[in-house]
């Protein structure tokens, strides 16, 4: 079983970037730790700050891969492209944010990618990644 974790921009700071919000981990650190636990499946990982990539990405794999793990961090509130790109595969997509947008400024509580995602998880901090890996396995 082939999955992928999309990360958008910042992300790749994580570890770094306002550990209050998103924790003292990298993540790297974190999926080599998710890949030692899952031997079995093929887990990959792409990061990129640049809406065009992470679309170019979405379309590379939409169709071979049986998952697709997206935390799109701020495109979330504002790329339609994104939105689009995930209407335009076939790999089912599950949105996933580290903290609870919910509990933070108003323009984080909209997304555009969400109706088009097989569902979305919120706030469950990197343990939200694992969780939808497990999702796909079921
Ligand atoms: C985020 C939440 C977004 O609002 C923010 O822009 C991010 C990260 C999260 O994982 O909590 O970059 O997607």
């Amino acid at each position: 079983m082939k999955i992928i974790v999309i990360n958008g921009p910042n992300l790749n700071l994580l570890g770094t970037r306002e550990p209050h919000i998103y924790g003292r981990q990298s993540f790297e650190e974190y999926f080599a730790q998710l890949q030692g636990e899952y031997p079995h499946l093929t887990l990959h990982y792409f990061q990129s700050n640049h809406e065009g990539a992470i679309i170019d990405k979405l379309h590379e794999v939409g169709f071979t891969y049986d998952g697709i793990v997206l935390n799109a961090g701020a495109y979330t509130h504002t790329s339609v492209a994104i939105a689009d790109a995930i209407a335009s595969i076939r790999t089912p997509v599950i949105e996933l944010h580290i903290s609870n947008v919910y509990d933070r400024e108003a323009f984080r509580h909209h997304s555009f990618l969400s109706p088009n995602c097989r569902g979305v998880i919120v706030g469950l901090g990197m343990k939200g990644y694992e969780l939808a890996i497990r999702f796909f396995t079921l």
